[in-house]
């Protein structure tokens, strides 16, 4: 049998975008929220990039769960709810559920609804006997789980870093969050990038082919077709770089002159040069990773690494 609903999937919030983006574009430091990147364009782009040489996270993390995966059935035991935050295609997860020992129920939870919902029917398709209820929403938010599911059987899953593009206060207060949703003895599998040389970052960020400034592009020509907007992307470019300091690659849009772009005819103006702040992706140690979940009250049972350390998967359980 399989079982599928998408009763809880809703529309997202247009009038929500147009309010975000003009906020964040009348800031003296413009900056647009990363989670408007995955319309259905965007979320092919970022698919594209998963497969990028210069993208080592996607490969790296998934290389790490098949070679834990038996470990991690273990840890998950029988009959196991799992809870994916940004499911986006649901790749990585086939992995999961490959291995764990008659997983019952796989809640996909996604900002980018048609995505999610096409994601959610095939796996559903390929796994008949889990029970697969996707959610469309943004995570960040909050978001309603199903009724009656135990802590103790319940296994979020957070891959692909996209913790660090939070800022750290900003993780440790979503992680408390998470932890509180799910209750006490729940169960959290995150992939978190590590610290290492800023020319492998920076690459990771700004591919040769030019996937990654697409995709970052792309937000302007998101805005342009919801919108409104006026936005050349020929006149703005991608800009990936790395802060040692603070540890984060931050992506911005650079504008290449003096310009002025209107938004549902609202004119908002850029100087040659300057940038709106896209994303930032922030990268740690793993004992650094270990001590800000702790600080939102997760405990790590396993830490594994690949053996170039580029990628880290932790096994956390949430304290009561
Ligand atoms: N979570 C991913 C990361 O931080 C998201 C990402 C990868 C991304 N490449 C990007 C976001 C390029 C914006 C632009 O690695």
């Amino acid at each position: 049998m399989t079982a599928f609903s998408a009763a809880r999937a809703r529309p997202a919030r247009d009038d929500l975008f147009l309010s975000d983006v003009l906020e964040g574009l009348s800031r003296p430091d413009k900056s647009l929220p990363c989670k408007y990147f995955y319309d259905a364009e965007g979320s092919a782009l970022f698919d594209a990039i998963c497969t990028l040489d210069e993208y080592y996270p996607t490969r790296t993390e998934t290389a790490l769960l098949h070679a834990r995966a038996a470990e991690i059935a273990g840890l998950a035991g029988r009959g196991a709810t799992l809870v994916e935050l940004g499911s986006g295609s649901s790749v990585k997860v086939r992995i999961l559920l490959d291995a764990l020992d008659a997983p019952a129920l796989y809640v996909p939870v996604d900002i980018s609804r048609d995505h999610l919902i096409a994601a959610a029917a095939r796996l559903a398709g390929d796994y008949p006997a889990v029970t697969v209820v996707p959610v469309a929403a943004d995570y960040a938010r909050g978001f309603a789980l199903p009724r009656g599911v135990a802590p103790e059987r319940t296994m979020a899953f957070f891959p692909g870093s996209t913790i660090g593009n939070f800022r750290p206060a900003e993780a440790v207060a979503f992680l408390q969050g998470l932890g509180r949703r799910l209750g006490a003895g729940a169960r959290l599998l995150i992939g978190v990038d590590l610290r290492k040389d800023p020319a492998v970052l920076e690459a990771a960020y700004n591919d040769a082919q030019g996937v990654t400034a697409a995709f970052n592009l792309n937000l302007l020509a998101r805005i342009n077709r919801e919108l409104g907007g006026t936005f050349e992307l020929e006149r703005f470019a991608h800009l990936a770089r790395y802060d040692a300091a603070r540890g984060r690659i931050e992506m911005h849009l650079r504008s290449l002159d003096d310009q002025t772009v209107r938004i549902a005819g609202h004119p908002v103006h850029f100087a040659r040069g300057e940038t709106i702040h896209t994303e930032n992706s922030y990268k740690y140690s793993v004992p650094g990773f270990r001590r800000l979940a702790a600080r939102a009250g997760w405990r790590t049972e396993r830490s594994w690494t690949d053996d170039d350390r580029l990628f880290s998967l932790h096994w956390m359980v949430r304290q009561g």
